[in-house]
C-alpha cells in the first residue's frame, strides 16, 4: 500500500493518504527549540531537553495525541473539521488531504466543504518558538463565516515524568492566564514576588505562550478540561462544538492554550494567521507576535531561509542515477536524516522520549561522518567536541553528559560517573570511531592541520589532535585480552555482547587494526618514523592474532568470551554467524581478496533476507552464553537476529570494496526506506527515513521496521553509498574515483564540490560491469589510473570515468 510519494524537486514526502501505519513524522528546529510533528499534526516540543524542557504534552506509545491542533469550524452549519485530519478525522471520501513534510517544515493542506486550508509548521531558522502559519481560502459560491482555533497542550511541568506520573505536586503548579492575544502559562506562577536571581528549592516562574497573530482573538481558554469538555476528546471538543472557548484560564488543573478567532470570508477570498508557541512571559512574546503583523509575508520569507539554509547543504553532493530510490535517498532524505542523528543524537523521537542525559560517545562520533562531505566544517566543530570527551588515558567517556565541562569531567574510574550516567565501565570500541571519523574529515578537506589543534581531554590535560589519536591507541593496547587482542571491557558496539571484561572483540580488534592503519598515514605526514614503526609492529600482531584466532573455515568469529569460549563459530548451535565481523574484515583491510569472498557469500546466502542481512544467525533462544544478553530479545529483534539497519550500511560499503556492485546495491534496496513506498505497510515507518531495525525472518511480521529516525543507519548508509557505491573515495593527497554499481547502470553524473573546487562526474559503463576503471579522463587529459591527485584539480572539473 502508498500513502505519498516523493517530490524531489521540492524535497519534499507527500502523503495523500493520511491513515499512514504509523504517524510519520518531521524534525522542525534543532534541540535548542525542538518539535516533532507527525502528519496527523501529533508530537510535542521542548526547550533544550526533550525529558526536562518539554514544553507540549505528548502521549507516548499510544495513538499519536495530542499534537498541534488546528481547527475550522462553519459557524452557520456548525459543522467543524481540522486542518490535519486528525483529530477531527472527517470521512476521507469528503475531506481531501496532504502532508508536505520538507526540510525543517511540514505543510497539511486540506478541503472540505468548500473551504480549503493550508497549515504550515515550522521553527524559523535559529530562533527558539514555533509558528502554525494558517491559511484559509473559501473556495465555494458563497460567504462563509468561520472560526479558526488552535489548540496546544502544555505540559504542567518541564519535566516529562513529573508532568505524567507526579500528579499531586505537578497539578498544583500550574495555571494559565490572557492577555490580549495570548494565553500565558506559569508553572510555579505563585513565586512571581521573587527577585529573578533568586529561587526556592531551585524553582522560579516558568512561563510560556501560546498567542495569535493576524486576527483577534474572540475567544480564548487555558484549561483543558474546559476546552475538550467531560467525555469528550479532541476529536470533538466542546469549546470547538460549541464554537465559543469560554473565555477559562486555569488554576490546578491542566493548562492548555487555545486561541480562535472568527473571521468572514467572501468567495473567493483568503486569510492568513499564525499561532506562535514558545517559553517566555508576555513582554517576549508580544515583540515575537508583532513581527507576524503581515503574517503572510513574513511566513514566506521564513520559510526561504528554511530552504535555503538546507538546499545549500546538500548542494555540495548531488546524484543522477538510473535509480529514483537511490537519488532520493542520497540528494535529500538520507542527507537530511544524516543532519537529524547529528544535531539531535538520540535526544527525542516518538521512540525516545528524551530521557538519555548526554550524547552516547560512539553514536556521536558514528554520526559525524555522514555529514562531511555536506558540511565538513560543522563536523570539524562536533569532533572538536568529541575529542574533549575523551579521557586523557585515551578511552571515550562511554556518555558525555549534556553539561559536559573539557578538563574537569569524572570519567568511569570514578564511582560519581557511574552513578551519575549508569555506565559501570569503559567501552572497548569509544575511541577507536574517532579514526574513521577524523581520516574522513581530513580526507575530505585536506586540513592536516587539524591534527595540531590542542583540544583538552574530558578529565584533565589537553593535546593535540594528533597525541588525541596516539592516546586512543594505547589505550587499546593497555587494555588487551588474554589472546592479545583488545580486550571485550563493558561492550563493544553491540549493546547486547558481553564477552566479559577480558574477553575478546573480532570487531574491536578490526576496528583496532584499521585505527594504525589510519594513525600510520598521519604518522608518516608528520615523519614521525618511530611510531610508524612501532605501528607497523602492532598492527601486525593484532592481524595475525586476528587470522590465527577468529578465522573459522569460511567466516570471521565474533570473538571470545572471558573463560575462552569462542563466539560465533561453525559448529555452534545458535548464532554462528555474524554479519559485522564479516564486514568489517573487509572495512578493516585485514580480509585477504580470498577470505573476503567467502565471508561475503556467506552472509549473503546464509544472514540475506528480502529486507537485509541479519545481524546474526539462529538467534539466541536455548544456547546463549551469559554474556549474550540479545537472548532478552524476542527471535528476529533488534540484536537478537534482527535486521540490525546500521549493520547494512556497512554490508553496502564492505561489497562496494569488493567491487561487487551488484550485491552492495541490492542491499542498499533492501534496506532503503525509499524502496519500500508501495508496500508501506509491510515495514510500516516513515518511507523516507531510516529505522534501528527490521524484524527478522524469525519473527511473524519480517520486514517491520521500528525505532524511526534516530540511528546510526543514516550515517552508515551514507557512507556505504557515498564511498561504496558511488565509489568517491578522497584520501589525504586527493580523491579515487572506484564506483561499484549493478551491471544495467548505463551511466551516472555525480556534482561534488570538493576542497572548494566543483567536480563534474560522467560514469559511463558501456560493457555492463560492476566495477573498475578502463580510463579516466580530468578536464580532457587521461589519468594513468582511477586516483586523481588534489593538484590537479582547477576550479571546476570534467572528470569522466568509463568502467
Ligand atoms: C543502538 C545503540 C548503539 C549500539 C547499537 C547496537 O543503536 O544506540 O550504541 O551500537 O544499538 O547495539
Amino acid at each position: 500500500m502508498k500513502y505519498g510519494n516523493f517530490d524531489d524537486t521540492n524535497r519534499e514526502y507527500v502523503i495523500d493518504r493520511p491513515d499512514t501505519p504509523a504517524p510519520w513524522v518531521n524534525y522542525l528546529g534543532s534541540p535548542e527549540y525542538g518539535a516533532i510533528i507527525s502528519n496527523n499534526a501529533g508530537g510535542y516540543s521542548f526547550a533544550r531537553s526533550g525529558a526536562n524542557g518539554r514544553i507540549l504534552r505528548y502521549i507516548f506509545n499510544s495513538f499519536d495525541q495530542p499534537g498541534r491542533y488546528i481547527y475550522i469550524r462553519d459557524d452557520d452549519s456548525r459543522d467543524y473539521w481540522s486542518a490535519s485530519w486528525q483529530p477531527v478525522g472527517k470521512d476521507l471520501n469528503n475531506y481531501k488531504s496532504k502532508c508536505c513534510h520538507g526540510m525543517g517544515y511540514t505543510r497539511m493542506t486540506a478541503g472540505y466543504d468548500g473551504i480549503s486550508s493550508e497549515a504550515l509548521y515550522y521553527v524559523p531558522l535559529g530562533k527558539s518558538y514555533e509558528v502554525w502559519g494558517l491559511t484559509v481560502t473559501n473556495d465555494s459560491a458563497h460567504v462563509r463565516n468561520l472560526t479558526l482555533s488552535g489548540y496546544a497542550e502544555f505540559t504542567n511541568h518541564g519535566n516529562y515524568e513529573q508532568d505524567q506520573v507526579n500528579l499531586q505536586y505537578s497539578l498544583f503548579i500550574t495555571r494559565t492566564l490572557f492577555k490580549q492575544n495570548q494565553i500565558i502559562q506559569q508553572i510555579h506562577g505563585n513565586l512571581d514576588a521573587l527577585p529573578e536571581d533568586e529561587t526556592v528549592d531551585e524553582k522560579n516562574v516558568t512561563e510560556r505562550f501560546f498567542g495569535l497573530a493576524g486576527a483577534c482573538v474572540s475567544s480564548y481558554c487555558g484549561d483543558r478540561e474546559q476546552f475538550l469538555g467531560r467525555y469528550h476528546g479532541y476529536g470533538n471538543p466542546q469549546g470547538i462544538l460549541s464554537g465559543d472557548l469560554g473565555n477559562m484560564t486555569s488554576y490546578n488543573e491542566n493548562s492548555c492554550g487555545a486561541l480562535s478567532c472568527s473571521i468572514t470570508l467572501a468567495p473567493g477570498e483568503t486569510k492568513t494567521i499564525a499561532f506562535l508557541l514558545g517559553t517566555g512571559g508576555f513582554t517576549e512574546s508580544s515583540v515575537l507576535l508583532d513581527g507576524y503583523a503581515d503574517p503572510e509575508e513574513m511566513i514566506k520569507q521564513e520559510l526561504q531561509e528554511l530552504k535555503k539554509y538546507w538546499y545549500e547543504k546538500f548542494d555540495h553532493l548531488k546524484v543522477n542515477t538510473p535509480s529514483s530510490e537511490f537519488n532520493t535517498m542520497i540528494n535529500t532524505w538520507n542527507a537530511y536524516n544524516c543532519f537529524m542523528t547529528f544535531i539531535w543524537s538520540r535526544a527525542a523521537s516518538f521512540i525516545y522520549c528524551g530521557l538519555r542525559n548526554g550524547y552516547g560517545y560512539r553514536d556521536t562520533v558514528q554520526d559525524i561522518q555522514g555529514i562531511i562531505h555536506l558540511a565538513p566544517e560543522m563536523a570539524a566543530e562536533k569532533i572538536r567536541f568529541m575529542l574533549s570527551a575523551q579521557v586523557s588515558n585515551g578511552g571515550g567517556l562511554p556518555l558525555v553528559k549534556f553539561t559536559h565541562n573539557p578538563g574537569h569531567e569524572d570519567t568511569p574510574d570514578d564511582a560519581s560517573y557511574r552513578q551519575d550516567t549508569g555506565h559501570p565501565a569503559y567501552r572497548a570500541d569509544d575511541a577507536l570511531w574517532l579514526f574513521p571519523t577524523v581520516y574522513k574529515y581530513i580526507a575530505e578537506t585536506g586540513n592536516l592541520e587539524f591534527l595540531n589543534e590542542t583540544i583538552p581531554f574530558a578529565d584533565k590535560e589537553k593535546a593535540s589532535v594528533y597525541e588525541h589519536l596516539k592516546r586512543a591507541v594505547a589505550f587499546s593496547l593497555a587494555h588487551l585480552g588474554p589472546h592479545g587482542m583488545p580486550a571485550g571491557l563493558y561492550a563493544d558496539w553491540n549493546d547486547c555482547l558481553r564477552l566479559g571484561a577480558d574477553g575478546e572483540s573480532s570487531f574491536v580488534a578490526m576496528q583496532f587494526y584499521y585505527a594504525m592503519t589510519v594513525l600510520k598515514q598521519f604518522a608518516k605526514c608528520r615523519n614521525d618514523a618511530e611510531y610508524v614503526k612501532y605501528l607497523e609492529e602492532k598492527q601486525e600482531e593484532t592481524g595475525a592474532a586476528i587470522q590465527k584466532l577468529c578465522w573459522d573455515q569460511d567466516r570471521f568469529i565474533r570473538g571470545y568470551t572471558e573463560a575462552g569460549e569462542r563466539i560465533g563459530a561453525a559448529g555452534d548451535p545458535e548464532a554462528n554467524l555474524w554479519l559485522n565481523p564479516q564486514s568489517w574484515a573487509v572495512i578493516s583491510g585485514l580480509a585477504g581478496a580470498e577470505q573476503a569472498e567467502t565471508a561475503l557469500t556467506n552472509v549473503y546466502e546464509q544472514l540475506n533476507t528480502e529486507y537485509g542481512a541479519l545481524l546474526m544467525n539462529p538467534p539466541y533462544h536455548t544456547d546463549a552464553f551469559d554474556g549474550a544478553l540479545a537472548v532478552i530479545y524476542n527471535q528476529g529483534t533488534k540484536e537478537n537476529s534482527g535486521i540490525f539497519s546500521q549493520s547494512q550500511g556497512w554490508l553496502v560499503l564492505a561489497e562496494a570494496l569488493c567491487g561487487h556492485g551488484e550485491r552492495a546495491f541490492t542491499y542498499f534496496m533492501e534496506n532503503a526506506p525509499a524502496a519500500w513506498n508501495d508496500q508501506a505497510e509491510l515495514r510500516r515507518l516513515e518511507p523516507y527515513c531510516y529505522g534501528q531495525f527490521t524484524e527478522g525472518n524469525a519473527s511473524e511480521h519480517q520486514g517491520r521496521s521500528h525505532v524511526h529516525w534516530l540511528t546510526g543507519t543514516a550515517s552508515t548508509m551514507m557512507v556505504g553509498c557515498v564511498e561504496g557505491i558511488l565509489g568517491l573515495r578522497p584520501d589525504l593527497n586527493g580523491i579515487t574515483l572506484s564506483p561499484a554499481i549493478p551491471k544495467d547502470w548505463t551511466c551516472l553524473e555525480i556534482e561534488k564540490d570538493f576542497r572548494g573546487k566543483h567536480l563534474h562526474i560522467l560514469i559511463e559503463n558501456p560493457n555492463g560491469r560492476e566495477a573498475g576503471c578502463e580510463k579516466l579522463m580530468l578536464n580532457g587529459n587521461e589519468m594513468t589510473s582511477n586516483y586523481i591527485p588534489a593538484s590537479f584539480l582547477t576550479d571546476t572539473n570534467e572528470i569522466r570515468l568509463i568502467l
